[in-house]
């Protein structure tokens, strides 16, 4: 079992969208029984409520299904949960590197594509389109690696 975990600030926009993204590209590959993937925030802000509509709204265009979500909390008890904790921007990874006290087991999304970016932050930005391209081409390259990493 590869246990995931999406996390940005406040598990609403970001880390939500590459879950559920995930989980489809998965999916189509035929390996969900082999993945756990999950999402949390990094504050408390959103703790409780569902995904933004912006982020609906994108999974709604690509056909991606989704459920009611609850944003959660990361903790530092989630440490032994998971084998890789995604983090969405350099803030995100401060946030668990100080959490867990270790950047073991800590990425960025896009340290999996050729970019040395940042996923943007729609909360911020309003442009769920430009996320969503960056979450998308992420996830694909992630999961590539985890497939070369597990041959
Ligand atoms: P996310 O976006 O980290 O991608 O879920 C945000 C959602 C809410 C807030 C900040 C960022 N907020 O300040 O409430």
């Amino acid at each position: 079992m590869i246990r995931i975990c999406f996390v940005c600030l406040g598990n609403i926009c970001r880390s939500p969208m590459a879950e559920f993204i995930m989980k489809d590209l998965v999916k189509k590959e035929g390996l969900e029984k082999e993945f756990l993937i999950e999402s949390r925030a990094t504050s408390d802000d959103e703790i409780g409520n569902d995904m933004h509509p912006g982020t609906k709204s994108m999974l709604d265009k690509y056909n991606i299904p989704y459920e009611r979500h609850y944003a959660t909390r990361l903790l530092k008890s989630d440490y032994d949960k998971y084998d890789y904790f995604i983090g969405m921007d350099d803030y995100n990874i401060l946030s668990m590197k100080r959490l867990f006290g270790t950047d073991k087991k800590v990425y960025k999304l896009l340290d999996f594509t050729k970019d040395d970016k940042e996923i943007d932050d729609p909360w911020y930005t309003h442009n769920f389109t430009i996320t969503y391209d960056d979450v998308d081409k992420g996830c694909r390259a992630l999961l590539e690696y985890i497939k070369c990493k597990d041959k």
